[in-house]
């Protein structure tokens, strides 16, 4: 009797415990056998889905907002994490709370919904693939799913991929660039980094919120043989390489309908074509209807009770289930796809608690990232990279320099160790604050060439900094220009008479370098009169470091431009973007102009010539590419060419494969391959071809075609400086 009253006790306090511990591992297996981590995660979410009552089926369906802003009337939802998102957990069965993090460039979560926290800051999207090497994109992804993790948080709103169709796209530092293969490849990478922590990433804005101009209302009107070749082709190749847990779908409406309950979007392309075992959760008010959304695809209501008209996945969607306008099975359907999602990435085994965080290991791999990806734009008599040792004194100018480095703006903004080192620039409300992280190239400037006499000035005395330059060996010119999320730029141009003061500085002192802190293509009127430019979009944790390696030759540039860098804005397929810096907007926004031909596509199909093309970036180094040769492999083909550096000084170079397929006249990227070398030593690189960019995307027959015919394969460093191209002859297939 006693004995079995000890038993007794002994098993209440380990089902108490296990109920406060809130883990699936608490109880044994066989009451819980979808805890069986050798099940297939849909085997295991199946399991589970069926032991869910129905209101616990409608709790994993919305999230909850869990930041600071909200009105009184809505209360902070219990147990969250001060953030961006939270699904209650269902303790009865071991289901964890999902977390939910911005974003794609560290844990934005930090400070500005929970005052004195930081994370590290990784550099701008185009930074990560500019770096052509998914090695980099995993790296950084892992370090920042990494902090999630150690934060509390299993998922992160990360993966940005909207392809580069307009360059004053206030959100293009967080997404790759223009082409659908490196965005595609990076961007794919970056969220196996992330899922490598048992952290679910997303991948967004699904799709065509290619401007923030109207977001929430402006239709992207395009056909469908384009998308499917653009935009989407990037969200394809992303998938299949990452495997994300969730796809968010965009505020806008696509060709009249809206992103969030679009059935061409969800349902036939997402889940159907290409068999996307996931879920669907909104961007943050994203969702306009209950029946529509749920059987257009959407699996999850995001924030609804803040950020929508009203909580669609609640009362509405109950009722649509009680006419028979939603069914019961789509509604397991939901459930099943966000469970088998926390499975897949390993959040009922690898709980997200918070644990210290290595910050100098992460802190590394930010600072590898800008050296991996600033691209070199200029280098007039190898002014780069400087003596260091000979150096008698450098100025420095402007961008606040001697403060730190500028971040891009919106809910992807990451508040590193120290916080903001310039605070008070407006705007300091949404999409504010403008922050500069703590990171300043003029102490590691200092650091690079101790000899030196490095003096720094503002600039916006340009006078004074003229006459600092005048008396510098060398001058360094820091320009900025902020961009943030919910609003374009009107134009190109550099603001606070940037382009005065860097003419000024060139005047003064020839040897003048300019490094860009932006987040997407800028007018650079002076480029002519200086003598060096290197790009480093937001360049993030570590960045004056990474900055004077740079600049020193410690590390050689080997960033290639994700994006073609227009002249001007004359050679956009739409020069005007209406609505941006004041205006009204127009309903919709016609992207059937350059339909699959973005970027260097476009250029290329018009004759015209950008300032910088896709692909471009010098060295401090030489390399020679040997002649393309092409086999076939298992059916697919595959370049092969030799890449020598020639030069005196260690550095990487990217092999760049182009594909002009019959009747074409632009060419497209199908494969690459980056290799670092030593001077004098050579390599030779086996690039598979990607085999839907030899094929077209054939609506009718529903599938992607090879046209068949004579196809012209290129190689070289970038878009437009090609090597002799080789001809292949490829019979008409489908894939
Ligand atoms: C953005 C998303 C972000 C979400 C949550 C939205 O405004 O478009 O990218 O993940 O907010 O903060």
């Amino acid at each position: 009797m006693k004995g079995k009253a000890v038993a007794a006790l002994r098993r209440a306090i380990v089902m108490g415990l296990c109920t406060w511990l809130g883990t699936a591992a608490a109880q044994a297996p066989a009451a819980r056998p979808w805890s069986d981590a050798a099940l297939s995660p849909d085997a295991r979410a199946k399991l589970l889905l069926a032991q869910l009552t129905q209101d616990e089926k409608f709790q994993l369906i919305r999230s909850y907002y869990a930041g600071p802003d909200r009105p009184p009337n809505k209360p902070f939802p219990q147990g969250a994490i001060e953030s961006a998102g939270y699904v209650p957990a269902i303790a009865r069965l071991g289901i964890p709370a999902l977390e939910e993090s911005d974003a794609g460039l560290g844990v934005a979560s930090s400070d500005r919904m929970r005052p004195g926290d930081h994370a590290t800051p990784l550099p701008a999207g185009p930074v990560t693939a500019a770096s052509w090497d998914p090695q980099v994109a995993y790296r950084g992804g892992a370090m920042i799913g990494g902090e999630a993790h150690h934060k509390g948080f299993n998922v992160l709103l990360a993966g940005g991929i909207n392809l580069m169709r307009e360059p004053r796209n206030g959100r293009n530092f967080e997404y790759a660039g223009e082409d659908p293969l490196l965005a595609g490849s990076i961007v794919g990478e970056a969220i196996r980094g992330v899922q490598s922590a048992h952290v679910i990433s997303t991948i967004k804005h699904f799709a065509l919120n290619d401007q923030e101009t109207a977001r929430d209302t402006i239709s992207a009107q395009i056909g469908e043989q384009a998308v499917r070749e653009s935009d989407l082709l990037a969200f394809e190749l992303a998938i299949e390489r990452g495997q994300p847990g969730a796809v968010m779908c965009s505020y806008n409406k696509v060709n009249g309908d809206w992103a969030c309950e679009n059935d061409y979007l969800m349902n036939q392309v997402l889940k159907r074509d290409w068999g996307y075992p996931g879920f669907v959760m909104s961007d943050w008010g994203g969702v306009h209807s209950a029946a529509k959304a749920v059987n257009a695809g959407l699996d999850q209501e995001s924030a609804g009770e803040i950020f929508d008209k009203e909580v669609y996945f609640d009362a509405p969607l109950r009722e649509a289930l009680a006419t028979g306008e939603v069914k019961q099975s789509r509604i397991d359907d939901m459930v099943q796809r966000i469970l088998r999602s926390m499975f897949a990435a390993g959040v009922f085994e690898h709980p997200a608690r918070p644990a210290p965080i290595d910050e100098a290991a992460n802190l590394a791999v930010a600072r590898e990232t800008l050296e991996a990806g600033a691209v070199l734009l200029r280098n007039e008599h190898e002014l780069l990279p400087l003596d260091v040792d000979k150096l008698a004194s450098l100025a420095v100018i402007g961008a606040h320099a001697d403060k730190g480095v500028l971040a891009g703006g919106g809910s992807s903004l990451v508040t590193a160790k120290g916080g903001n080192a310039v605070p008070g620039l407006a705007p300091t409300g949404w999409p504010g604050p403008v922050m500069y992280h703590p990171y300043a190239p003029l102490k590691a400037l200092r650091a690079m060439a101790p000899k030196a006499d490095v003096q720094f000035a503002e600039g916006n005395d340009i006078a004074a900094a003229a006459a600092l330059a005048a008396r510098s060996q060398v001058a360094v010119v820091f320009v900025q220009k902020w961009a943030a999320e919910s609003v374009d730029a009107p134009d190109l141009s550099l603001p606070d008479n940037q382009d005065a003061l860097v003419a000024a500085v060139a005047r003064a002192n020839p040897r003048t370098i300019v490094v860009l802190e932006n987040g997407g293509p800028v007018a650079m009127p002076w480029l002519d009169q200086v003598g060096a430019v290197l790009e480093t979009w937001y360049p993030g944790g570590d960045a004056g470091t990474a900055m004077a390696h740079l600049l020193s030759g410690q590390v050689n540039p080997s960033g290639r431009l994700p994006l073609s860098w227009p002249r001007d804005l004359s050679q956009l397929p739409r020069k005007a973007l209406p609505g941006a810096g004041g205006g009204t907007p127009p309903a919709s926004v016609d992207y059937t102009i350059e339909g699959a031909d973005v970027g260097y596509r476009w250029y290329q199909s018009r004759g015209l010539q950008p300032l910088f093309p896709f692909g471009y970036g010098l060295s401090y180094t030489r390399f020679q590419h040997g002649p393309l040769t092409l086999a076939t492999h298992g059916g697919r083909l595959q370049a092969t060419v030799e890449v020598s550096n020639t030069g005196s000084r260690a550095g990487a170079d990217v092999a760049q494969v182009y594909v002009q397929v019959p009747g074409a006249k632009a060419r497209r990227l199908a494969g690459y391959a980056k290799v670092f070398l030593k001077p004098g030593e050579h390599r030779v690189l086996t690039i598979p071809l990607e085999r839907r960019l030899l094929a077209d995307f054939d609506v009718a027959r529903h599938g992607w075609v090879v046209r068949g015919g004579q196809y012209s394969v290129f190689e070289g460093r970038s878009s437009e400086q090609l090597g002799t191209p080789v001809q292949v002859q490829l019979p008409a297939s489908t894939l």
